[in-house]
């Protein structure tokens, strides 16, 4: 009899009927509240998850794989409690188009000042401001993996210039500059929209504070796709309301949703989209094919795709 399939998300529903077409002949348990997984976890040995709650790993005695959905692991690890045997997998890449194509229409928009006109709308005004250009436009990418690339290409193309950093930064054929992660507030101080596309770690969470606001241009813009918790919030709001910067974009909180009481939701010059940039329509299928294709590699004793280095935490 094979080894039954897990899953945990907060939509669990919705993962059944995909999870059984790509396990026809297993057993799936598809949870959505901590009791049932706390419950569970003995028995699990392939987990497909996102957002699965912390502080159970050490009853996970037949875990072998942690597939996390999205390119983020940052809701598994850390995990002190986790075996270091058990496979982390990520679905690194899978949303690289979709999730570039979202963050182009954001900067085309700022650059645009889409934004501003819609606001302008909604007062039934005829507010006119100038468009700004691309060419003459500097994007800064922050976070160089395959959504960063991916995006580089699209906005090289369209003639954006672009710079970048990166941990260990590499020359890259269409990027005017890449910094390393130490030299943020130089490619900061060049670009005029900043893109954060970084993974949450130890090293990154907040690091992007009053300082890196103080670094970046007066008139520029800042649209984070990565994570919330990359940002000092209370930082991102005195910007906002000090007009330190022109305006931002925000798909991703430290919490989420964004609470109603959160002044972020009436900062000035601030748009909200609810942690939507990396979504496509056939998602769960494309995520649960990798998914498979990494529980057969576990079972045969190969490595899976997308193992994530857990000391360097993406
Ligand atoms: C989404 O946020 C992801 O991590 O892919």
């Amino acid at each position: 009899m094979s080894s039954p399939i897990h899953a945990f998300a907060p939509f669990a529903a919705a993962l059944e009927a995909p999870l059984r077409a790509a396990f026809p002949d297993r057993k799936v348990v598809c949870w959505r509240d901590e009791a049932a997984f706390a419950a569970g976890i003995g028995e699990v040995e392939y987990l497909f998850t996102l957002g699965p709650p912390r502080g159970h790993w050490s009853g996970a005695s037949r875990l072998r794989l942690i597939q996390c959905l999205g390119a983020g692991v940052d809701d598994v690890l850390p995990a002190a409690d986790l075996r270091e045997d058990v496979v982390v997998a990520n679905n690194r890449g899978m949303a690289a188009e979709p999730m570039s194509e979202f963050a182009l229409t954001l900067v085309l928009a700022l650059v645009k000042r889409l934004p501003f006109f819609v606001a302008a709308q909604q007062e039934r005004e005829w507010r006119r401001a100038l468009p700004g250009r691309v060419a003459g436009t500097t994007l800064g990418i922050l976070g160089m993996g395959a959504i960063g690339q991916a995006l580089a290409e699209k906005a090289a193309a369209l003639g954006f210039r672009v710079v970048a950093t990166q941990r260990t930064p590499k020359p890259h054929p269409i990027v005017d500059q890449v910094f390393a992660s130490t030299a943020t507030h130089e490619a900061l101080a060049q670009s005029d929209v900043v893109v954060l596309l970084l993974p949450l770690t130890d090293e990154t969470a907040m690091s992007f504070g009053a300082a890196e606001f103080a670094a970046m241009k007066a008139d520029a813009t800042l649209v984070n796709l990565a994570r919330g918790g990359i940002v000092d919030e209370s930082a991102l709001l005195d910007a906002l309301v000090s007009e330190q910067i022109a305006g931002a974009i925000f798909d991703v909180f430290a919490q989420e949703p964004l609470p109603g009481d959160s002044p972020l939701w009436s900062a000035p010059n601030f748009w909200v989209t609810p942690h939507a940039a990396g979504g496509f329509p056939d998602l769960l299928e494309v995520a649960i094919t990798r998914f498979a294709d990494n529980v057969a590699r576990v079972e045969r004793g190969e490595p899976a795709h997308n193992q994530i280095d857990r000391a360097r935490g993406y």
